[in-house]
């Protein structure tokens, strides 16, 4: 089902869960791609005269009231964005949420304040999320599921609420199916995937599917020296997963059974500390020195990248290249970034995928409308990627 399936929605109660799972420094939000990514969906229903009560988490408090993760920054923006009323409730489903939507009048919006204040929400005993599914359902004649960057979690807000109210899919969620399903389900070939982030134990049951997919993996970002520590190369003090170095070995081997090209970098940018102004140099990627950590792929490896994702006709990215956030270390993701819009121009299908990778693109500057998809989802999209059933999707099917 989805909003248009709900019928008119002049004076119905909405309810509706979105990912507002925002960075934030301090009290402000420093990319607020996911609050504008929720807007189609919400100026749909406030469009058509519903009640909206929205429903959302930021970071993970535990299970209580605390100050450090209210919404409040975000109702303000939202506010600012929305273009109607957004009311903070000061709590979730409390006096102050019920009086919040007691009041709504047509086309407004309340906020309800930070569902993981809640210990039900993501509570591992049924009953538990089911009794707070129910006093959130008691709040609205339907529900829509949006926050796609939380289907994959089996919560209250999520899942359980789903089969207390008449529910249906939200724009953004049915525009991420869509689109990760369209780079998973037949993709069109070459089939390239640019994997980065930190850490290769993240993205374990990626790797597994995709060497089953892909006709090319590049890899990137600090999981790249696991990989070259599989190839018997030393890599310093950069990041290294020792005991990953088995499974590595096992994927290269796999890759070269099933026919599927790793691209790995040929030079890496090292640096003494990790640090913005550390003096960076470029080296060989098998001839990283003793005392020095790799930061970003070198240039030549930025120019393989880019060579490689110039023919392709498919790209999933997720994960930065390297240290993005300092200039220094910041010219893989960019060539990444502008590798995939270039190939994206000659008729490639490309998502962007991974809270931040699609933080890069806005953080460096790249045009969004470059890309075909940018998700909202991090962990979402890796299960997506994964081939997992996400519950928050299943539930919607059931
Ligand atoms: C995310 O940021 O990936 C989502 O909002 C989910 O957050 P969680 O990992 O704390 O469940």
């Amino acid at each position: 089902k989805t909003i248009a399936d709900l019928g008119d929605l002049r004076g119905k109660r909405v309810l509706v869960r979105s990912d507002f799972n925002v960075p934030l420094d301090g009290s402000t939000i420093t990319d607020d791609g996911r609050i504008r990514a929720a807007l189609p969906t919400l100026k749909k229903l406030v469009d058509a005269g519903a009640r909206v009560i929205i429903t959302a988490h930021l970071g993970r408090p535990k299970g209580e009231p605390d100050p450090k993760y209210t919404l409040a920054p975000v109702a303000t923006r939202l506010e600012e964005l929305l273009g109607a009323s957004v009311t903070l409730a000061g709590d979730v489903v409390g006096d102050s949420a019920k009086d919040a939507v007691a009041q709504l009048t047509d086309g407004n919006v309340v906020l309800l304040e930070n569902i993981r204040f809640d210990a039900r929400e993501t509570s591992k005993v049924d009953s538990e999320r089911e009794e707070l599914a129910r006093e959130l359902g008691a709040f609205a004649d339907f529900f829509v599921s949006d926050g796609f960057g939380v289907v994959h979690r089996k919560q209250a807000s999520v899942y359980d609420v789903a089969r207390v109210v008449p529910a249906a899919v939200g724009d953004l969620v049915q525009k991420e199916v869509e689109s990760l399903s369209k780079a998973t389900t037949n993709p069109e070939r070459p089939y390239a995937v640019v994997l980065g982030g930190s850490k290769v134990s993240d993205k374990l049951g990626v790797i597994g599917n995709l060497l089953n997919k892909a006709d090319r993996l590049l890899i990137g970002g600090g999981m790249l020296f696991t990989f070259l520590a599989a190839k018997g190369y030393s890599v310093g003090n950069s990041l290294l997963e020792e005991d990953q170095i088995e499974t590595v070995k096992g994927y290269l081997d796999t890759a070269e059974k099933n026919g599927v090209e790793i691209v790995l970098p040929v030079d890496i940018i090292v640096a003494p500390e990790f640090k913005a102004d550390a003096p960076a140099t470029v080296v060989a990627a098998d001839a990283i020195p003793d005392g020095q950590m790799g930061l970003d792929i070198g240039p030549e490896s930025q120019k393989l990248f880019a060579a490689k994702l110039s023919d392709a006709k498919t790209i999933v990215w997720n994960g930065p290249a390297g240290v993005f956030e300092f200039d220094a270390f910041a010219g893989g993701t960019r060539a990444v970034a502008q590798g995939i819009i270039d190939a994206t121009a000659a008729g490639a299908f490309s998502v962007v995928g991974g809270g931040d990778s699609a933080a890069a693109v806005r953080i460096l500057g790249f045009d969004e409308a470059g890309f075909s998809h940018i998700s909202t989802g991090g962990g979402a999209s890796l299960e997506f990627l994964e081939g997992k059933e996400l519950p928050g999707i299943a539930v919607l099917d059931a």
